[in-house]
């Protein structure tokens, strides 16, 4: 018997708001329409999924723990603006031993300069920035095909 693996979809801080906010820069789907779109290519691939998004840094800390001990398989973190402050985040994925990968919708290259560094992408096994939604999908994909 194989057990289905489960991947985690992590999204940060501000972005419980998509879809109202910074439309021009974000788009105007919501998380809703995001977990909709992601729980339908789950079942095409054949995994299980679940969606955790917080606003607050030890929540996300707090929950990159609790994957690890129900031995989720992956996971995919927007980390918001997390990304570019957070050591405790980054501590937090690296001990986890988890595969994760960064997903930005916008290109944080393009953008200010303080956005261009990130605290996590080290510890991640890829990262996916300026490619709206699809990144989301793309890296779900990732997950579900690598060997664990
Ligand atoms: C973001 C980019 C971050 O710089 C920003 O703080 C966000 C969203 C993105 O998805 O493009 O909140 O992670």
């Amino acid at each position: 018997m194989t057990l289905m693996k489960t991947i985690a979809i992590i999204n940060g801080p501000n972005l419980n708001r998509l879809g109202t906010r910074e439309p021009e820069v974000y788009g105007s789907a919501t998380l809703k329409d995001l977990e909709e779109r992601l729980t339908a290519e789950a079942e095409e691939l054949g995994v299980a999924i679940e969606f955790h998004q917080s606003n607050h840094e030890g929540a996300l800390v707090d929950l990159f723990g609790d994957l690890a001990d129900r031995g989720v398989n992956g996971a995919v973190l927007n980390g918001a603006a997390y990304t570019h402050t957070s050591v405790a985040m980054r501590d937090a994925i690296s001990a986890s031993g988890i595969d994760v990968i960064e997903v930005h919708i916008s290109n944080i290259y393009s953008r200010e300069e303080f956005r261009k560094h990130s605290y996590t992408a080290p510890v991640c096994k890829g990262v996916i920035t300026g490619l709206g939604f699809n990144g989301y999908s793309y890296a779900l994909k990732e997950l579900s095909e690598a060997a664990q």
